[in-house]
C-alpha cells in the first residue's frame, strides 16, 4: 500500500520547513535548494499558529498561500500541518483554561510550546476552528499532499492536572465504571480509606503525601493517552470531511510513554515517527534505531511508514550533543527504508537563527551550503533514494513477536514494587539477541492475532488479563513457541494480584510456580548453570523461587537458599512449547537460551552476516528486497549464500561474494 497517493512512485525526502522564521527573500533560495537536493515533500506551518492567527478574530493565510504556491511551482508537496502543536500567548491570556496543569496544581504558560491542556474546551475550540480554517483554505491546493496533525502528542505535556482535565477524567471514569461501587472495587478504595461516596470527590491524581492509588494511576495514563487521542481523532474528523483522500498522520515517538501508539494506530492513515539515536552511544544508537523501527512499523503491519523526523546530524538536548559522523545520516536513513520506511524526512530544513532550537543541525546550515559536509550528504542521499521506489509499498514480513503493551510499562512504572524494572529497556535487549542475527521481528500485544508467528517473546508481562493469557496459551496450544520472562502474569487489569499463585493465568501454559521474587542490589546476584551443557551464567537485577508444575528445569540457580531451584524452564503444551526465563543472565546466558529457542522454533535468520552487518528482506508485489548495512568503519565482505540480483544504488548484478564499503548498503532486488 503507498503512503502518499500524490507521490506513488518516490520515495518521500525532505523536512520540517519553517518558513515563518525567514524573510521571504530566503524563500526563493529555500526552493532552489531543495530542488538540488531531491527534496519532494515538506512538513510546513507545525508551529504557525501566531502567525496564522494573530488574534481571536483574524486569520492571515497570505504568507502560507505565498509559500504553499512557491512549493507547488516547483514541484514540492507539503505534509502540511494543522498548527495546533502551539497555542499562541493571546489565546492563554484571553482564555487560561488553555494551560497545562502539573500534579502540583502548578500552571505552565507560554513561551515554549505545548502549552495546552488536552481537556481544556477553549484549546478544542480555537484547534478546530483553525483545523477548518486550514483544511478549507488549501483543500483543492495542487501542493497538499497528506495533514502533519498537531506534533508529538504528550512530548513535553505528559499529562495535566486542571480542573477541565479533572472533570474529564471523571467522564471517562463513569463511561468505565457505570457506578461508584464499581469504580471503588476497581481502585481498592478500601485501602487506606479511600472509598469515594461522590464522583465529585475524585481528581486526577495530584501531588499526595505518599503513594497514590495504583488503579487510579493507571486508569489517568489511560485516559490522558485517550485524551490526546481525542484531539487527534477532532482534527482528523474535519480533515476526513473536507479533504477526504488526503491521507493524516502525527508524528509519534515510541518511547513517549504517554502516548500508546497501539490504540492510536487504527485512527492514522500512516505511521509516522520521529527518530533520535544518540550518536554517543556508539552501535547501541542503530540498535535504538532499529527497535523503533519495528515498533513503529509494527503498528500498521500491512504498509510501510514514513521517518518524518531524523536530525541531519547534532540536536541539542541532550548534555553532550556531537554531530553524526560522514555517511552516518545516509546508513541510518538507508536503515530505516530497510526496516519498512517508505520516506525519509528530517527537522529541519533549515537550522534556525534564533529560538531554542538553533543549533540543531539542519538540512541547510547557518553558512554557505555549497561548503557544508551535510548539505552535500543531504544532496547524495536524494540523488540515492528514487533508485529505491521499487521498494515503495512493500512490507517486512516476521515469524517471530515482542509482546509490548504500554499498560505494562505503566503498571511497572508505578511506585512500591520489588523493583524497579526498566520494561522497554528488557524488551529492547531480547530485541538486540533478534536484530543482531538478522531475524526479522515483529512488537504486538497480547491481544494480537498470532496466528502467522512461530515465537512469541513476552518480556515481564507484569500486567495481563485473563483473555490475554488465553491467547498466548491458545497460541502455544496450536503450535507456537512462547518465551515468557520473570515478573509475568502478576496482575490483572486493575493491578491487583491475581491470587492462587504466581504467575496467575501463565501458570497452566508455563507449568510452574513462582514462589518468592529475589532483585538483587548493586554488585550482588547469583548464578544459572544449563543442565544439558553445564554451561554457567551470572544473575543480576532479578530471580525468582520457582517450582516445577510439569515444566522441566533447563537450567537451574547454583547459590542462595534457592540453590538447584529452576532458573529456566521448558514445558511442552498441546502441540507446542512454554519456556520461561525467571531471571536476569548475562548476554552469554540469554544468547544460549535463545539459541535454543530459535531453532527448536525453526526461525531462520535473513542471512549470515559479519558483526555489525543488518541484514533485512521487504516483500511485496511478488518481488523480494535485500538490504545489507555495513554499521562498521571498515569495508566488509559478505556471502549472500543463494541470493543473487540486482543492486539498485550502483545498478549492478550482484551474486557470491558481496564487498560492502565502510558505512556501505546495498538495496538488492531479488532474482526469484
Ligand atoms: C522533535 C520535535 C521537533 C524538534 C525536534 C528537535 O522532537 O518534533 O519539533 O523539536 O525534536 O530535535
Amino acid at each position: 500500500m503507498k503512503l502518499l497517493p500524490k507521490l506513488p512512485n518516490a520515495i518521500a525526502y525532505g523536512g520540517d520547513y519553517n518558513p515563518e522564521q525567514w524573510d521571504p527573500a530566503v524563500w526563493q533560495e529555500d526552493v532552489r535548494l531543495m530542488r538540488e537536493a531531491g527534496v519532494n515533500l515538506v512538513s510546513l506551518a507545525i508551529f504557525s499558529w501566531s502567525k496564522l492567527q494573530p488574534n481571536e478574530d483574524t486569520y492571515e493565510f497570505g504568507w502560507l498561500d505565498r509559500i504553499m504556491d512557491l512549493l507547488a511551482e516547483n514541484g514540492i508537496l507539503v505534509c502540511l500541518a494543522t498548527a495546533t502543536a502551539s497555542p499562541p500567548p493571546w489565546l492563554s491570556v484571553k482564555y487560561p483554561d488553555v494551560l497545562p496543569v502539573d500534579a502540583s496544581g502548578l500552571t505552565l504558560h507560554h513561551g515554549s510550546r505545548q502549552n495546552y491542556s488536552p481537556s481544556s474546551p477553549s484549546y478544542q475550540r480555537f484547534a478546530a476552528a483553525l483545523v477548518r480554517q486550514l483544511a478549507e483554505r488549501y483543500r483543492a491546493h495542487p501542493a497538499l499532499a497528506a495533514w502533519h496533525v498537531n506534533n508529538e502528542y504528550a512530548c513535553h505535556t505528559s499529562e495535566c492536572h486542571s480542573a477541565d482535565s479533572a472533570a474529564a477524567f471523571r467522564v471517562w471514569l463513569q463511561k468505565k465504571y457505570g457506578t461508584l461501587d464499581q469504580l471503588n472495587a476497581a481502585w481498592g478504595t478500601a485501602f487506606w480509606s479511600q472509598i469515594y461516596q461522590t464522583w465529585e470527590e475524585i481528581f486526577t491524581p495530584r501531588r499526595a503525601p505518599h503513594d497514590r492509588n495504583p488503579t487510579q494511576q493507571l486508569d489517568f495514563r489511560r485516559f490522558t493517552s485517550d485524551a490526546y487521542r481525542h484531539l487527534f481523532r477532532m482534527e482528523k474528523a474535519i480533515l476526513n470531511e473536507l479533504t477526504p483522500g488526503v491521507p493524516a498522520t502525527t508524528n509519534l515517538v515510541w518511547f513517549i510513554r504517554a502516548i500508546d501508539g497501539r490504540t492510536w494506530a487504527p485512527d492514522l492513515d500512516f505511521i509516522s515517527w520521529d527518530c533520535y539515536p544518540d550518536p554517543l552511544t556508539g552501535h547501541a544508537a542503530e540498535h535504538f534505531a532499529a527497535v523503533g523501527h519495528d515498533v513503529m512499523r509494527s503498528l500498521k503491519k500491512d504498509r510501510p511508514f514514513l521517518l518524518i523526523e531524523q536530525a541531519p546530524s547534532a540536536v541539542t538536548w541532550r548534555s553532550i550533543n556531537p554531530p553524526k559522523a560522514p555517511g552516518v545520516m545516509r546508513l541510518w536513513s538507508l536503515q530505516a527504508v530497510a526496516r519498512g520506511a517508505d520516506g525519509i524526512m528530517f527537522f529541519q530544513w533549515r537550522a534556525s537563527q534564533s529560538g531554542a532550537e538553533k543549533y540543531i543541525t539542519g538540512m541547510v546550515g547557518h553558512g554557505d551550503p555549497a561548503q557544508s559536509r551535510v548539505f552535500a550528504e543531504i544532496k547524495a542521499l536524494g540523488v540515492e533514494l528514487p533508485k529505491l521506489a521499487p521498494l515503495l509499498g512493500s512490507t517486512v514480513p516476521s515469524r517471530v513477536a515482542i509482546v509490548f503493551d504500554w499498560s505494562v510499562c505503566w503498571a511497572l512504572d508505578l511506585e512500591a514494587k520489588p523493583a524497579r524494572l526498566d520494561y522497554p529497556g528488557w524488551a529492547s535487549e531480547l530485541h538486540r539477541y533478534f536484530y543482531e542475527r538478522n531475524i526479522p521481528i515483529d512488537f504486538i500485544r497480547p491481544d494480537a492475532a498470532l496466528d502467522g508467528y512461530a515465537l512469541v517473546v513476552a518480556p515481564a508481562l507484569y500486567l495481563l488479563t485473563q483473555k490475554d493469557a488465553a491467547n498466548l496459551e491458545q497460541f502455544v496450544e496450536r503450535g507456537g513457541s512462547l518465551l515468557a520472562t520473570y515478573f509475568s502474569g502478576i496482575v490483572d487489569e486493575n493491578e491487583h494480584v491475581v491470587l492462587g499463585g504466581y504467575p496467575g493465568h501463565l501458570r497452566r501454559v508455563l507449568g510452574l510456580r513462582v514462589e518468592e521474587w529475589i532483585p538483587f542490589g548493586e554488585g550482588q546476584g547469583n548464578a544459572l548453570q544449563f543442565t544439558a551443557t553445564g554451561q554457567s551464567s551470572p544473575v543480576t537485577q532479578w530471580a525468582e523461587v520457582v517450582h516445577l508444575e510439569g515444566a522441566r528445569a533447563l537450567a537451574q540457580y547454583t547459590g542462595d537458599f534457592y540453590a538447584g531451584g529452576p532458573a529456566i524452564t521448558e514445558h511442552a503444551f498441546g502441540r507446542g512449547v512454554a519456556y520461561y526465563l525467571s531471571a536476569k543472565p548475562d548476554n552469554s546466558g540469554l544468547t544460549s537460551l535463545l539459541d535454543q529457542v530459535v531453532a527448536k522454533a525453526g526461525v531462520q535468520p535473513v542471512l549470515k552476516t559479519p558483526p555489525l552487518v543488518e541484514a533485512t528482506l521487504r516483500e511485496g508485489d511478488g518481488e523480494r528486497y535485500l538490504s545489507l548495512l555495513n554499521h562498521s568503519p571498515a569495508a566488509v565482505s559478505v556471502s549472500l549464500a543463494a541470493y543473487r540480483g540486482t543492486e539498485l544504488l550502483s545498478g549492478t548484478a550482484v551474486s557470491g561474494q558481496l564487498t560492502l564499503a565502510a558505512r556501505g548498503v546495498a538495496v538488492i532486488q531479488l532474482h526469484s
